[in-house]
């Protein structure tokens, strides 16, 4: 179904149920925030009238899926749910050994206590937090190797999330025998949900596995991958995502997966390994770590709604529609002059922060400050991604200061995007009144979710 040029898709969907939201009042807005200390984590849903925080967990599930729901056999071994999961999950990746687990982050955690440890450098094209915390609490090194353009927010480049095969060959020649694995995480959220090529999944491959090092993918956003490889990549047009996501998956060892994200549930995640005796240990850790085998820390209900997921994610009028609204969204802010991450990614909005309040020095917090402001100004809930959730890493990148607008799926209609783009619109309009604000308390680990904030001229 066409659209008017500069418009999204039509919905390839329409609405069964729904929930009431509600803009508080200026007034309320402003308790809210404060009672928050000021970070947006803190705030209740009731505060919040379009939440832009994460497209994880957040989908809407379709009609398909909540019937599957019905057929939830919650036998505790051995469930049919397991078995329809499985089978679902073999044919999309080609992977053998599949492990459910209740989300991404259980999967790396068994991933990573089995291949991190002690004096180990583990490189992907840029770790998202929860990866890089658990490859930390292992003891190794969390390196980042995104080419150089993915650092240049309005460079636009149609692959931003690719790794720098040089840098790739450089540290497996110098330091080979400490890596345990390569990763790639497609899309690539920290750096803007940008895509990495199938030439660049080719390379990255091809060095680890000359290097004797196995290659693994975080792959909780690999269909809007293989849809932007199908749109942007040289002779990919006639491919499927199917048949896209087999080239790519036969490309590696393994796999950790968030289905919160392209398995369009609410919770579900996956470990994946072509590793036979990996796999033993793996399943050991599952054990002890989320439960049986065959149901790894859900509801076996959850287990019928994730294969239908992760099916629904593929097909091409949802994904079309998916990267469409992110687009739109990243156009209307685009023609306000509003500085992004260029091109749009597929599950997001970045808005470059440093640039959009470039008399916040670094202290100043610029990403943290526009958060704030957005939900003052509209009640749209964002995060930031930059000096706040990485800045006490011992990576020490620092290099994008980011505040995303992640866009959950199925869920907004055009006019709730409208709005969204109208308040970021607002704030830019009297950014030079902006004030700072400054960090009162952290912890050490994964600060940015419980972290303090107040304004910097207190
Ligand atoms: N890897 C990537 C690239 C992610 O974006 C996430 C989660 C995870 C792993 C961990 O998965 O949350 O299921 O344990 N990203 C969410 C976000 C939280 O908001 O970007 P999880």
């Amino acid at each position: 179904m066409p659209s008017p040029a500069g418009e999204p898709r039509v919905e390839p969907y329409r609405i069964k149920v729904v929930e009431p939201i509600r803009l508080l009042s200026r007034e309320e807005r402003e308790a809210a925030i404060h009672r928050a200390h000021f970070n947006l984590f803190n705030l209740t849903s009731d505060d919040i009238f379009i939440d832009l925080l994460t497209d994880s967990g957040t989908s809407a599930m379709s009609d398909r899926q909540w019937a599957a729901m019905m057929i939830g056999d919650e036998t505790y071994a051995g469930s049919r749910n397991f078995r329809h999961f499985e089978e679902t999950a073999r044919r999309i990746t080609g992977f053998p050994y599949i492990l459910p687990t209740h989300q991404g982050r259980a999967a790396e955690n068994i991933l990573f206590s089995l291949l991190g440890g002690e004096g180990k450098v583990i490189p992907n094209n840029m770790h998202f937090d929860t990866t890089q915390e658990h490859v930390l609490r292992n003891h190794s090194k969390p390196v980042n190797l995104a080419i150089r353009e993915a650092y240049d927010p309005a460079l636009d480049h149609p692959f931003k999330g690719n790794m720098d095969l040089e840098r790739l060959e450089h540290l497996l020649a110098e330091q080979g025998h400490h890596v345990p694995l390569v990763m790639a995480t497609i899309t690539n959220n920290t750096g803007g949900g940008q895509p990495v090529s199938l030439e660049n999944l080719r390379g990255i491959s091809r060095i680890a596995h000359a290097h004797g090092v196995p290659f693994y993918l975080d792959m909780c956003r690999w269909a809007e991958n293989a849809y932007f490889i199908q749109q942007r990549e040289p002779g990919m047009r006639g491919r499927s995502i199917a048949e896209i996501g087999r080239e790519i998956f036969a490309l590696a060892d393994g796999a950790t997966m968030s289905a919160k994200k392209d398995g369009l549930v609410n919770i579900g995640g996956l470990l994946a390994t072509r590793d036979r005796e990996l796999f033993d240990r793996m399943r050991e850790l599952l054990i002890v770590y989320e439960g049986f085998p065959t149901y790894g820390g859900l509801a076996r209900r959850d287990l019928e709604a994730m294969a239908v997921g992760l099916e629904e994610a593929m097909e091409t009028d949802y994904l079309e529609h998916r990267t469409g609204q992110v687009a739109w969204l990243w156009s209307q802010l685009h023609d306000a002059g509003i500085p992004l991450m260029s091109p749009p990614g597929g599950h997001g909005v970045y808005i470059d922060a440093r640039s959009f309040l470039p008399h916040l020095a670094h202290e100043g917090l610029p990403g943290q400050t526009l958060a704030i402001e957005i939900y003052r100004e509209g009640g749209v809930r964002t995060v930031e991604i930059g000096g706040v959730m990485f800045g006490n890493d011992s990576s020490g990148e620092t290099a994008l200061e980011l505040v995303r607008l992640a866009i959950p799926r199925r869920v907004y209609t055009m006019s709730h995007l409208a709005h969204v783009a109208r308040t970021v619109q607002a704030v830019w309009e009297r950014r030079k009144s902006v004030r700072g604000f400054r960090m009162t308390e952290a912890s050490e680990h994964l600060r940015h979710f419980t972290a303090k904030f107040g304004p910097l001229d207190h």
